[in-house]
């Protein structure tokens, strides 16, 4: 089959066409012909090992210390099931799904291998395969932290912070859907695109700081890295919370975190992620509340084009890979 790998960390032509075995499916495993698969900013990161600050050694041990471990990035697909071990009861051939293999990647080829009883779901009949390659990324980086860590109900004020973005776009959706009142921070360029998602208000970065408005939030979610605590504070309401999508390793890990007595938490865990997450973005996708935004679309073999696209952080939901039939 053919492969897009990478054997050393560095720019975007690391990535070239590589002619690889077609992967066999173990008896619990079903065996995927992908249709679509994704660039991400987390492609970005394995390949060019650019990570927040104190993740630097950590990055290496989980890519690879000398060289990425795992050729074929890409972490999340879109396909048809097109063989099935003789254990697998979950899914029969001709199934059309959308996997997410996150962290260990593999999705930029014609084929890739999942467990039955991993990250695989039916594909919402009403989604393309680009779209439906686009679900997992951003849907589950946010969709657990806002409705089940920090249970946003309706009338809560969002703020979300890289609204444009992969996770940015799931964001607004799915705190919309949970009922909340949304505004979005973006560039100028893409403030109707974060209206048309479903934002209540739009703030342009370029214009206005949010850190300035005079307006209040009882939940603040930085993709960016641009919106630290010490930026919200004052903006967030009494009892508010700051999800840190991007931050450093110490945010992670709490050091500075303020001290729960100031009624503001921060949230900055890594969510941890099980297919009832896949098949509830399915759903929100199916009833329409969720469809991720695709921003370009590159034949596979041009993955190395939609890297330098990625790399510039500019791109507005998602960029996706069509893998030709
Ligand atoms: N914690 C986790 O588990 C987790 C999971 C997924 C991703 N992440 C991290 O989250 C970050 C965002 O991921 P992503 O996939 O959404 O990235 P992305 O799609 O590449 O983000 C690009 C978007 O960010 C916007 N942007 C850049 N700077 C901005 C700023 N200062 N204010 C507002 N918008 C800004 C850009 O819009 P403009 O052109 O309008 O500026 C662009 O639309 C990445 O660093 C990624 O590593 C973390």
């Amino acid at each position: 089959m053919k492969a897009m790998t990478y054997h050393r960390y560095g720019p975007p032509d690391v990535v070239t066409m590589t002619e690889m075995p077609k992967p066999v499916a173990k008896s619990d495993e079903v065996l995927i012909r992908i249709r679509a698969t994704t660039v991400t900013s987390g492609d970005w990161r394995a390949r060019s090992l650019t990570l927040p600050p104190g993740f630097g050694f950590m990055g290496r041990l989980v890519f690879g210390l000398f060289g990425p471990r795992q050729p074929i990035l890409g972490t999340e697909l879109a396909g048809v099931v097109e063989a099935v071990g003789n254990e697998v009861t979950r899914f029969k051939v001709g199934d059309e799904v959308f996997a997410f293999p996150g962290a260990k990647y593999g999705s930029h080829a014609e084929y890739r291998t999942m467990p039955a009883n991993g990250l695989v779901a039916l594909k919402p009949a009403n989604l393309s395969f680009d779209e439906a390659a686009a679900l997992s990324f951003g849907g589950t980086t946010v969709l657990r932290p806002l409705r089940d860590r920090i249970g946003i109900k309706p009338g809560d004020k969002v703020l979300i912070v890289g609204a444009s973005g992969g996770v940015g776009t799931a964001a607004v959706q799915i705190a919309r859907h949970l009922g909340a009142e949304v505004t979005g921070v973006c560039s100028t360029g893409n403030v109707e695109l974060v209206r048309s998602i479903g934002a209540d208000s739009v703030i342009d970065y370029t214009k206005d700081d949010f850190a300035q408005s005079g307006r209040c939030w009882d939940v603040i979610v930085d993709t960016t890295g641009s919106a630290p605590f010490s930026r919200c504070e004052t903006v967030l309401r009494p009892g508010g919370r700051l999800l840190v999508v991007l931050g450093s390793f110490a945010t992670v890990l709490g050091i500075g975190r303020p001290a729960r007595a100031s009624g503001k938490t921060v949230i900055a865990e890594l969510a941890i992620i099980g297919i009832a997450d896949l098949v509830d973005l399915a759903e929100l996708a199916r009833t329409g509340a969720f469809r991720p935004v695709i921003d370009r679309s590159y034949p596979l073999a041009l993955a190395a084009e939609a890297h330098a696209y990625v790399d510039t952080g500019r791109k507005r939901g998602n960029v996706v890979l069509s893998v030709p039939q």
